[in-house]
């Protein structure tokens, strides 16, 4: 099959509406990441779904609206939390969990008795909701296990060729996958910190909990939330301060990559500057192309810069924690590293 680029024009949603309507893949913007949308109301069309990324099983899959009301026509019980939450953060990078009605497919939500829903804020992803007359299910638009992707070029790098078409809007501005909420515990559970930030959520709920399943080292209902979901394939590690001990593998700076607020510490292979000002919202927005670009250079290993958790900064420490695979100190020659 040969992947269609569609430009993101009245034309080139309505022809990629009439791919989801007739039980195809379409590749969209949304403000996080590129989502890999199709008919979430179908069950063969979200089966390709599966297919496409080469996911070996069947996880759950956000479903896209383009209001409120659309929303409120799949889920079977719409708490007034619910409501508020929308008001206040929709359209948003914020995933609520709820009950689902029947006309929602079991294999959307892996066999869950709920379904998570989004309205993303970004004019093309809504725009392709329109078209396609009817809400969109997409997981982001990576090969499974990949990091996701944050401009047309990585969709196509890892699915052109297996999907109908991709919308080429460039990059995305949030750059991070929404926050996601469970409103069917008591008090409300976030299950993927992301793109609307904890703070701003504990607001509207009050009481929040906010201890992934990874954390408390329980089975996990969310993929997002499996260790080694975002692993690139060169090995990363935390840096952390102090000196190597005992036991630590010495790697040359020059064979190494560095990721962090500014630019590269002397001596390393190649460097990736999230933010020279330490703003956390513009490192979201370049992380996950940052990481790509350094997995792509052949290096014995990543050493990441810890960020502030507060803000965006818990959702970035979500994604390095669970792409690394142990913690690095430096000294003046090299990197020290420890395995987990
Ligand atoms: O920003 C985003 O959320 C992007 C864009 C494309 O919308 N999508 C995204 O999808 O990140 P994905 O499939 O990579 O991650 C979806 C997350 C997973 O952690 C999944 O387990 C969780 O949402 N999820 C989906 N349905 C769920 C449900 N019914 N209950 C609990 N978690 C659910
Ligand atoms: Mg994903």
């Amino acid at each position: 099959m040969e992947t269609r680029v569609l430009e993101p024009t009245q034309q080139g949603l309505r022809a990629a509406g009439e791919i989801i309507r007739a039980g195809g893949l379409v590749a969209f913007p949304t403000e996080t990441v590129y989502g890999l949308g199709a008919d979430a109301l179908s069950a063969e069309a979200v089966a390709r779904i599966f297919e496409a990324k080469g996911r070996p099983r069947f996880d759950p899959i956000i479903v896209h609206v383009a209001s409120p009301e659309e929303a409120e026509a799949l889920w079977s019980e719409v708490l007034p939390l619910a409501r508020r939450l929308m008001e206040r953060f929709w359209p948003g990078p914020l995933t609520i969990v709820l009950p689902k009605r029947n006309i929602v497919p079991d294999i959307v939500t892996a066999g869950l008795p709920t379904v998570a829903i989004r309205m993303p804020d970004h004019e093309v992803a809504l725009g392709l909701i329109r078209a396609a007359e009817r809400p969109i299910a997409a997981p982001s638009a990576n090969r499974f296990g990949k990091t996701s992707p944050t401009h047309h070029e990585h969709v196509l790098e890892e699915l052109s060729g297996r999907i109908e078409a991709v919308l080429a809007c460039g990059p995305t501005p949030v750059g991070i996958e929404s926050t996601v909420i469970s409103l069917v515990e008591d008090p409300p559970r976030v299950l993927r910190p992301g793109g609307t930030p904890l703070e701003l959520l504990r607001e509207v709920v009050g009481e929040l909990r906010a201890d992934p399943p990874l954390v408390r080292g329980g089975p996990a209902p969310s993929p997002g939330t499996m260790r080694r979901h975002y692993m690139p394939r060169t090995p990363l590690f935390l840096l952390e301060p102090g000196l190597p001990g005992e036991g630590w593998e010495e790697l040359p700076r020059e064979r190494c990559g560095y990721l962090g607020f500014a630019a590269a510490k002397r001596g390393f292979r190649y460097g990736e500057a999230l933010s020279e000002r330490g703003d956390l919202r513009e490192a979201a927005a370049r992380f996950f192309a940052a990481l790509r670009r350094l997995d792509s250079m052949d290096l014995a290993a990543i050493v990441a810069e810890q960020v502030p958790e507060k803000g965006l900064g818990v959702a970035i420490m979500d994604r390095l924690r669970r792409a690394s695979q142990g913690i690095a100190r430096l000294n003046e020659h090299s990197v020290w590293i420890k395995r987990a």
